[in-house]
């Protein structure tokens, strides 16, 4: 269970994406000064979209070297870079292609495989190669994962109640669709890829993540329930974003 520290609420959605991309552009920052490059994995939905708003533009855009930052997808829906459904066509339209990043430094899940399952082996070793390690020993710690909530519980392509839960041997992997739209198959990071991160921010706003959130906050739903239960970074920070109305249902804040 997230401990109550973890957590900020902001007044509404855009005060959220503000503090939210403040933090990304900071984060980007202090990492590069430390370590030379940022790696970063961007989340789908619909929580992030002001926050990629922001990142694109003045003032935030301009203080980031985005020459150093490295772009990765935490889960993807398995669907062309133009279908509108698609994890990576949104981040591209809303951040990506607003500020300078090479080729190389965009590494988005492929959908172009014959299967979801190719994709999750191609991505793994994509991952291996970029943060040169085995792609059969521990997972690397990405810098900065950002996640949403899904109204179930559901965090990357994590669903309730999937087999996808309990992988503890592989980075990534394919999931059939959840019982939320769109209903297409999906590739996602595992638990091992997300806890193994230096720093994980849920972005999470709107009334139906109450409960998800109450009951994530409460220790009454386990990984199974709500798999967003199950993101604790072993050696990282985690944090929680909500607006007001996710956080409605806490009692204790
Ligand atoms: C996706 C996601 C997913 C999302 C949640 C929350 O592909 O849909 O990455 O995990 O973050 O479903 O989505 P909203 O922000 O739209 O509520």
């Amino acid at each position: 269970m997230p401990d109550i520290h973890d957590l900020q609420v902001f007044s509404d959605g855009d005060a959220l994406a503000a503090h939210a991309a403040a933090l990304f552009a900071q984060a980007a920052r202090e990492t590069i000064a430390a370590r030379g490059r940022f790696t970063v994995a961007l989340t789908g939905g619909s929580s992030p979209k002001g926050t990629y708003e922001r990142l694109a533009r003045p003032p935030l855009a301009g203080g980031i070297d985005w020459a150093s930052v490295f772009i990765f997808l935490g889960d993807e829906r398995f669907v062309p870079p133009d279908d509108e459904r698609s994890n990576y066509g949104m981040c591209r339209s809303l951040l990506l292609d607003h500020v300078p990043l090479a080729p190389d430094q965009v590494l988005p899940i492929p959908t172009n495989t014959a299967t979801p399952g190719e994709a999750a082996l191609a991505y793994a070793k994509t991952l291996a190669r970029v943060f040169a390690q085995p792609p059969d020993g521990p997972p690397p710690a990405l810098d900065l994962i950002l996640l949403g909530l899904g109204d179930d519980g559901h965090c990357a392509s994590l669903f309730p109640g999937m087999p996808t839960l309990h992988i503890n041997d592989r980075w990534v992997v394919s999931s059939p669709p959840g019982t939320l739209p769109p209903p297409v198959d999906r590739v996602t990071f595992t638990f091992p890829l997300l806890n193994a991160a230096r720093q994980v921010v849920f972005l999470v706003t709107g009334a139906k993540k109450a409960a998800p959130v109450r009951d994530i906050f409460e220790g009454v739903a386990g990984v199974d329930q709500h798999p967003a239960a199950g993101v604790h970074p072993t050696n990282g920070a985690l944090t929680w974003l909500l607006d007001e109305a996710a956080a409605s249902g806490l009692k204790n804040r």
